[in-house]
């Protein structure tokens, strides 16, 4: 019995490294056809929306790798070779995504793709914006006061009701310091991390993507919810990233003072910062899908959210067409 219990713990304990030996064994002949673009998008809209487009043409022999729970989808757009993730949301899943596929995938640089919070209001949901940079702006949920609360939130602070001391003053809670990432490069002094605020895309690639300026996208929905203008591409503002699904006014306010940001979402910054780590091109290709809080009432992602990730798909296949 003790046996058979150390035979099954042994055999589990080595199904893993077996299976990453297996696939790393493929990878290094999906490698000799290389290099490829590296694509990555966050989640299943996203992706849903990349393969209707039907651009996508998977590879005959090896169409896909599975590596740490993620598929890794090797194939082409038009002519050029491309290798596909979906790395999940936040911060961890797109930064450790982004490094696997630059460690182990011959790479020639990464396209960022997927829907964001608009938080300029010279821009309109449906719109698609390709920043020349991107802060990382933390760890926090602020929640929309006339949204519902989450329901699987760890705990609450209501911080519209706290004043303590009561009445006079300011509050308790007093103020948050936003702090600069450490940026740790392939092309600075080894084991020495330097401060950075702003994590820049590619000058080239974002040359190469001003072209696309003009480009037609798609405005509406269905035959009977359409976008009141037609949307448009713009090139070269600012975004922010950080582990918050931002719903709320003030804080959206706040972002735009502080920050001077056009964007926000869960993932660019950290795929941007790790594409420069490791001295790789990189570009961010995001649709507009909803106003961050700057709305009245609902936030609209659930409504225009494909259509915006449509929108990026769209950019995102003409990009890659353009490259040289
Ligand atoms: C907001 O978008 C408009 C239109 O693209 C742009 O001209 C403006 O500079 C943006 N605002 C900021 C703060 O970047
Ligand atoms: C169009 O989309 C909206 C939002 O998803 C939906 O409420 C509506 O029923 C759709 N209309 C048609 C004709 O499909």
């Amino acid at each position: 019995m003790v046996h058979v219990l150390v035979f099954f713990l042994l055999v589990s304990a080595l199904a893993s490294p077996l299976k990453k030996r297996k696939s790393l064994k493929e990878i290094k002949e999906i490698n000799c056809e290389g290099p490829y673009i590296g694509l990555v998008t966050v989640f299943p809209p996203e992706e849903t929306a990349f393969l209707a487009t039907g651009a996508f043409k998977p590879h005959k022999t090896h169409p896909f790798v599975d590596l740490s729970g993620r598929r890794f989808r090797v194939g082409k757009i038009v002519d050029k070779k491309v290798i596909y993730v979906r790395c999940g949301d936040g911060m961890v899943n797109a930064a450790a995504a982004t490094q696997q596929m630059l460690d182990l995938f011959d790479i020639k640089g990464i396209v960022h793709f997927g829907i964001a919070g608009n938080v300029n209001d010279s821009l309109s949901i449906g719109d698609v914006t390709i920043p020349k940079q991107f802060a990382h702006t933390g760890i926090w949920s602020w929640l929309n006061p006339s949204a519902p609360s989450i329901p699987d939130a760890v705990a609450h602070l209501d911080v519209a009701r706290y004043n303590v001391p009561k009445g006079e003053g300011a509050n308790l809670l007093g103020s948050f310091a936003y702090h600069s990432e450490q940026f740790f490069s392939e092309l600075g002094k080894p084991n020495t991390a330097r401060p950075l605020v702003w994590a820049q895309t590619s000058q080239q690639w974002l040359d190469l993507a001003a072209n696309l300026e003009g480009m037609e996208l798609q405005q509406c929905v269905n035959s009977s919810l359409c976008l009141p203008k037609k949307p448009k591409l713009v090139v070269g503002l600012r975004g922010s990233s950080a582990n918050i699904f931002v719903d709320n006014a003030a804080y959206r306010d706040f972002l735009i003072r502080n920050f001077g940001v056009s964007s926000v979402d869960m993932e660019s910054a950290a795929v941007v910062m790790t594409s420069l780590s490791n001295g790789f091109p990189v570009v961010v290709i995001r649709g507009l899908s909803d106003m961050a809080g700057g709305q009245s009432g609902e936030n609209a992602i659930q409504i225009f959210g494909s259509l915006a990730a449509q929108n990026a798909v769209k950019v995102v296949v003409q990009f890659i067409k353009t490259l040289p």
